[in-house]
């Protein structure tokens, strides 16, 4: 992992304004991404998960500027990308990608794959309209489909395909970083694998950095160099892979993997699930204090009242929970 971050992510603040009542006669706010920072290093997979809701495509949409962020900076090649207008953020699109969980609504039927393939290159004069179809040949390859495939549409492909497809398109600009945004959810598991192996090629060939974010902790777990974790608009934990799923520090983080069922029989024998109850508060209205005092098995007084501190615990283990480091301290 390089020193330098690819890019850094700081006191990252997405609220939506909501109409509520029959008539839209009240406004509210939606706390969806609430002071969260990070860092994103060079070649690295940085996964977020979390339960629904709790502002992991937010924080993807905000960082790559395509919601305007309320607060805060993210910082990629020494420009704070998120205050630019999207004439000033054009250079930047082409280097910072994103893939949804539904090619189908983003691939327009109308277009052949290799117009769809194709566009983002003539845009960005990538290559020439008589170098394209050599292009898109390429690019079609790196994603394994056959180079015919580009006169076909896309209802002509299976999910799995046009997922292939979409990740053709993002490479096309060429970029340096993908948000994958719940890329593989809705695949089956047998196809899930081939795209999770073919991110993981491609990252390797193009020195790719990921943003994954999924909700399957099994597949975080395979492919992630980092795990942060959210929770309802804040992240309660970031840590490498091995040490979050060997380590976990955050109630929140413990509770959601003692939800994953362990490999190895014998583990799996002796796993403790622990239930959360009580719903996850909602956005509009988050608790005081720690966010997830409502629903923590440990949460003491200050829980309620005061808001944890994002520490850096051990190196590279940051977590935002009051109780950590407790017995040691005291
Ligand atoms: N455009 C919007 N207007 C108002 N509220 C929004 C908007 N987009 C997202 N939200 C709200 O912000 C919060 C975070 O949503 P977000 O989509 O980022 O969650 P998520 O972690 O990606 O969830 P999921 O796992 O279901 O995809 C939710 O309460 C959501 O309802
Ligand atoms: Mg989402």
């Amino acid at each position: 992992m390089a020193a330098e971050p690819l890019i850094k992510v700081e006191n990252l603040v997405k609220h939506f304004v909501v109409r509520l009542g029959a008539f839209g006669e009240r406004g509210a706010t939606v706390y969806a991404v609430d002071d969260v920072s990070f860092d994103i290093f060079a070649g690295e997979t940085l996964s977020l998960v979390g339960e629904s809701g709790c502002g992991k495509s937010t924080t993807g949409f905000t960082l790559l500027n395509l919601q305007k962020a309320t607060s805060g900076k993210v910082i990629f090649q020494g420009e704070n990308i998120v205050s630019l207008d999207e004439k000033r953020m054009r250079p930047y699109r082409r280097e910072l990608q994103i893939v949804f969980q539904d090619p189908y609504s983003t691939l327009n039927p109308r277009m052949t794959i290799g117009e769809v393939v194709g566009e983002p290159i003539l845009f960005h004069k990538l290559a020439t309209k008589a170098e394209l179809p050599e292009c898109v040949s390429r690019l079609l390859a790196d994603v394994g489909l056959p180079a015919r495939f580009a006169q076909r549409y896309p209802h002509e492909l299976s999910g799995g395909q046009r997922q292939r497809v979409a990740i053709a398109r993002a490479l096309a600009c060429q970029p340096k970083f993908i948000v994958c945004d719940e890329a593989i959810s809705a695949l089956d598991v047998s196809v899930q694998a081939q795209i999770i192996n073919l991110l993981l090629d491609l990252q390797e060939k193009y020195g790719l950095t990921y943003l994954f974010i999924a909700h399957d902790l099994a597949v975080v777990r395979h492919i992630s160099t980092r795990v942060g974790v959210m929770y309802l608009g804040r992240m309660a934990e970031l840590a490498t892979r091995e040490q979050l799923f060997s380590n976990p520090l955050h109630p929140y983080t413990r509770a959601l993997l003692s939800a994953v069922p362990e490999a190895d029989p014998e583990l799996e024998k002796t796993r403790q699930r622990q239930i959360l109850t009580g719903d996850v508060p909602s956005p509009l209205a988050p608790p005081a204090g720690c966010r997830f005092h409502t629903r923590c098995p440990i949460a003491m007084d200050k829980c309620k009242a005061v808001v944890p501190e994002w520490r850096e615990v051990v190196p590279g283990h940051h977590v935002s929970c009051h109780a950590v480091g407790m017995e040691t301290a005291g």
